[in-house]
């Protein structure tokens, strides 16, 4: 996108757009993988962060994040000599045609997404990006950020372009590497092209569109997805309440493909580094233009109303002197990451109401756990799901953590002081509980009777 501005400082040093060199601000979740990935799919990728000791790190291949398939991917990057790291985001301009910049773009007390991050990026790299280069934004930024950085970058000759990613914690590499599809949004088409064409190694659909559109698309997924999940939460309230198994209701609904079957499985409440900062800073966008996003307000003040729910569920199984034991803080399995993590937030409702709440997580354990507890204030974290059932009135399944549905139930029932274990994610195998003499109360859906075994899910 060409902006009223100047001249490039280094003019005579064009490119040649059919070897773009590529490089990305910020090795959080999303630049990491997006570098790593960039790098497996043959382009040469310098990943730059302001985080010395984190850069040293990962040139010694040590990853900070828990993320599948990362490790071996940027291995694979380093060994190949595709994938280099560097200190700071202009020697990342230095070397590459194409910046993406992947940067935090935390929220403001309003609830908007704070660009200070993306708008220092850009000045730190506009005397340095090469004329006729691209700067890629994709963090997560509200609609119009593109021209945001291009107001900071001043540089007429070098475009600017949104491409959000749609990478969930856990699966991104695979989500990377086998997307739904890539938005490329530009008001500078032969720009997003060249960004679009970085994929055209990926067996998949491309949508190049203007700048508005592709930051429009990445806010509303996320908010449909949220509303997907709310929706089956109060669903799955309701099939308490007739007698419903939410499961079934789920599949019947989901086999119209117009519903389809994904992001239906009810929780204690949609959580993450993105779904909460997401629909807050779309309502917040659309109130900027005097629009009230309803839907997107409702399903926010739902996922609240479903978790204060989850709370009473839990303590309608805890004595007076309520003890409770929570398996599971992630926002969901297959991360470490505890932003905005909904078994987080509920353990701490749990002991704003007078509870005493020992956890257990299978990412919270060892060495880490003890920079964990201070961030978790209260909860005692324990080293085993069996630990922290001890003495307990309840347990509250709030991660749907594979290895809940191995543990040993004669141990729990043995360690707990009550008896019923309350499966917000429902992944527990009912005849082991009802075996080991335990009752089970898995969210919306009938509660398995001891001694019947028609009741159970094996
Ligand atoms: C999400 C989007 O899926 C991704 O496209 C976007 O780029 C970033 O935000 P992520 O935050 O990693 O990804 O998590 P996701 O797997 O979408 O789950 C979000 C929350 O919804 C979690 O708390 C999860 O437990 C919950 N969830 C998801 C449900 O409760 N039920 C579901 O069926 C799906």
């Amino acid at each position: 996108m060409t902006t009223a501005a100047d001249s490039s400082p280094l003019d005579g040093n064009d490119i040649d757009a059919g070897v773009d060199s590529l490089g990305v601000v910020g090795v959080g979740y999303v630049g990491l993988t997006t570098g790593a990935c960039l790098a497996a799919l043959g382009h040469r990728v310098v990943c730059g962060d302001i985080d010395a000791e984190r850069i040293e790190r990962l040139r010694a291949g040590v990853i900070p994040i828990v993320e599948e398939g990362l490790a071996p991917l940027v291995a694979e990057g380093i060994a190949s000599g595709r994938l280099t790291f560097v200190v700071g985001a202009a020697e990342v301009a230095r070397q590459a045609t194409i910046v993406f910049l992947c940067v935090p773009t935390p929220q403001d007390e309003d609830g908007s997404a704070d660009l200070s991050f993306v708008q220092a990026a850009a000045a730190e790299i506009a005397p340095v990006l090469a004329s006729g280069s691209v700067v890629v934004n994709k963090s997560t930024v509200p609609v119009g950020s593109t021209h945001v950085v291009s107001a900071v970058l001043r540089r007429g000759d070098v475009a600017v372009v949104s491409n959000p990613e749609f990478l969930r914690e856990g699966t991104a590499v695979h989500d990377f590497l086998h997307p739904d599809r890539v938005v490329v949004g530009s008001a500078d088409r032969a720009a997003a092209h060249r960004v679009a064409d970085l994929y055209r190694s990926l067996d998949t659909r491309v949508l190049v569109t203007d700048a508005a559109s592709a930051e429009t698309i990445k806010y509303a997924a996320n908010g449909f997805l949220a509303m997907k999940i709310s929706f089956i939460n109060e669903i799955a309230r309701l099939c308490e309440s007739v007698g419903a198994d939410v499961l079934e209701v789920a599949h019947g609904i989901g086999l119209d493909p117009r519903i389809g079957e994904q992001f239906l499985r009810p929780g204690p409440g949609w959580g993450g580094s993105c779904f909460p900062k997401d629909s807050r800073a779309v309502v917040q966008i659309a109130l900027n233009c005097d629009f009230d996003l309803m839907t997107v307000r409702s399903v926010i003040e739902s996922n609240e109303t479903h978790r204060e729910a989850m709370v009473d569920k839990i303590l309608g199984y805890a004595s007076s002197h309520p003890t409770v034991a929570v398996w599971g803080l992630t926002f969901k399995a297959g991360t470490d990451d505890l932003r905005d993590s909904p078994a987080v937030e509920i353990a701490r409702a749990l002991q704003s109401r007078g509870a005493a709440v020992s956890a257990y997580d299978p990412t919270c354990v060892g060495e880490i756990s003890s920079g964990r507890q201070s961030q978790l204030g209260g909860i005692a974290l324990c080293p085993s799901a069996v630990d922290a059932a001890r003495g307990a009135d309840v347990v509250a399944v709030l991660t749907e953590w594979e290895e809940f549905r191995r543990i040993d139930f004669r141990e729990v029932s043995k360690a707990m002081r009550g008896d019923c274990i309350v499966d917000l994610r429902n992944v527990l195998p009912s005849a082991a509980l009802l075996q080991a003499g335990l009752r089970l109360d898995a969210l919306g859906r009938p509660n398995p009777r001891p001694g019947n075994p028609s009741d159970t899910n094996g």
